[in-house]
């Protein structure tokens, strides 16, 4: 029984309290969330909700995060967007087994990564500008069901630049998390999984193999919900946490969005969009002007690549006039236009469906990922170009440091792609340039296809900062 769109209020998830100053402890646990009005349905969830608790950083200001895994599954926990030291970042073969459970995990593994039972910190020193980012679960093999299933919340880090602007806050800062799922006549997610214990083989029945999409969209994990608003301006932190989808947002009565950021944080100044591309992994930082609303006025969000029931999103329904001092400054902040040397090294990724060691999957150069890969170093401080060329969609995802589109095919930048990103999205037979260069941490690190069926069909690939 799905609900009408635009009846269930929008959820907020709640800011994680910290254990002490910059420490944070996460319980990852199977819990029941009613997701849909009336049903429960069955979530992997960080501290047992989906989406997880927000964690609030300070940039400069280092946080410690504890998990505990408490579900029946193995995990690795990524902090999409951050500048991590590798040991922290979330490597996919790096594993923490379930408390109590640990033995019956060993040997199911390739167990070249850190295995850790029960327990682990993750580090994060926030040597890095405001922007909203976002962890998620991001095990070999299994990133797509586990992410499915709940495993993922928003992590923002605030710095001084920003609490200079005056930007909407407090109730009129929204973070939202758009996912599209399924679910079985149960209530339960419905992941086509080729393996539902998420023990043995990864992928998914070939119907899903471009990717799985749902037929319900959830916002905060909420079913096409709608927010009670101000007759007033609403800074939205929108994420796109879909496996697979994409969407085309747009507002009702031509409200557009407003872009003051990206993936990496502020732009250098605002960016007006009629329509809000957005793909999987990808963070917009928008604000939309409900002022001119008149009370009573239902503002849809609506998905113009979605059809039927995908077609709608969530909505504001404007309530009540409200006093607002906010605005959106013309300069925002210090990005400087992206610039590489002549003479930096020029490096092509090939994203492309292909054979990953006998079987059907997807690949990077002709290959599938190979944790032992040396193919990629990249020495730090080094600007070059990275070349990202594709068959379909591919939404290619680089840790460690954002980079800067430099161009799309012929032209320059996409509408999109303006300011530091971690995500871009390739669209089909496209070729985009950016300019990346690491900093910080020499290690291994990955860059991947974040549709996360991809992703999990071994469209990845290690890159070594040395
Ligand atoms: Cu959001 Cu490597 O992932
Ligand atoms: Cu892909």
């Amino acid at each position: 029984p799905l609900p009408a769109p635009y009846r269930v209020p929008l959820p907020v998830p709640p800011v994680a309290r910290p254990v002490a100053p910059g420490r944070y402890l996460i319980t990852q646990r199977v819990a029941e969330q009613e997701v849909l009005p009336g049903v429960r349905t069955p979530v992997l969830g960080y501290d047992g909700i989906f989406p997880g608790p927000t964690i609030e950083s300070r940039s400069g200001q280092e946080v410690v995060v504890r998990h505990r895994n408490e579900l029946p599954v193995p995990t690795v926990v990524h902090l999409h967007g951050g500048h991590t030291p590798p040991e922290h970042d979330g490597w996919p073969l790096d594993l923490l087994l379930p408390v109590g459970d640990a033995q019956g995990w060993t040997g199911h593994h390739r167990m070249t990564g850190d295995v850790v039972a029960g327990e682990r910190d993750h580090r994060y020193p926030m040597t890095q500008r405001a922007a909203t980012l976002w962890y998620h679960d991001h095990r070999m093999d299994f990133t797509a069901p586990a992410v499915y299933r709940g495993l993922a919340g928003f992590h923002l880090v605030r710095d001084d630049v920003e609490d200079a602007l005056p930007l909407p806050r407090g109730d009129r800062e929204l973070p939202l998390m758009l996912c599209d799922r399924s679910f079985t006549a149960d209530g339960e997610f419905a992941y086509p999984g080729l393996d539902r214990g998420m023990r043995g083989l990864p992928g998914v029945e070939d119907a899903w193999s471009a990717g799985v999409l749902g037929d319900v969209v959830l916002v905060n994990g909420a079913p096409w919900p709608v927010h009670e608003a101000d007759a007033a301006r609403y800074r939205l932190r929108i994420l796109n946490a879909s496996n697979a989808r994409r969407y085309r947002l747009v507002l009702d009565g031509g409200v557009p969005f407003v872009q003051i950021g990206s993936d990496g944080g502020l732009l250098a100044a605002p960016v007006r969009h009629d329509v809000l591309d957005i793909a999987p992994g990808e963070r917009f930082d928008v604000v939309v002007d409900l002022s001119a609303v008149p009370v009573g006025t239902e503002v849809r969000m609506t998905n113009a690549l979605g059809e039927g029931r995908t077609a709608d999103v969530m909505a504001f329904r404007v309530v009540r006039t409200a006093r607002d001092d906010s605005a959106v400054p013309e300069r925002l902040s210090d990005v400087e236009p992206p610039a590489v040397p002549a003479g930096a090294p020029l490096r092509t990724f090939t994203f492309a469906r292909g054979d990953t060691g006998g079987h059907s999957g997807w690949t990077i150069n002709d290959e599938g990922f190979d944790p032992d890969s040396r193919r990629y170093e990249t020495p730090l401080g080094q600007p070059e170009v990275w070349r990202f060329v594709t068959d379909v969609h591919h939404p290619v995802h680089v840790h460690l440091d954002p980079f800067r589109v430099l161009r799309r095919g012929s032209g320059g930048p996409g509408p999109f792609d303006a300011g530091w990103k971690d995500t871009v999205d390739v669209r089909p037979g496209e070729v985009v340039d950016v300019a990346v260069r690491f900093t910080g941490y020499r290690g291994r690190y990955v860059l991947h296809c974040h549709n996360l069926e991809h992703e999990d069909m071994a469209m990845m690939v290690a890159v070594n900062t040395v």
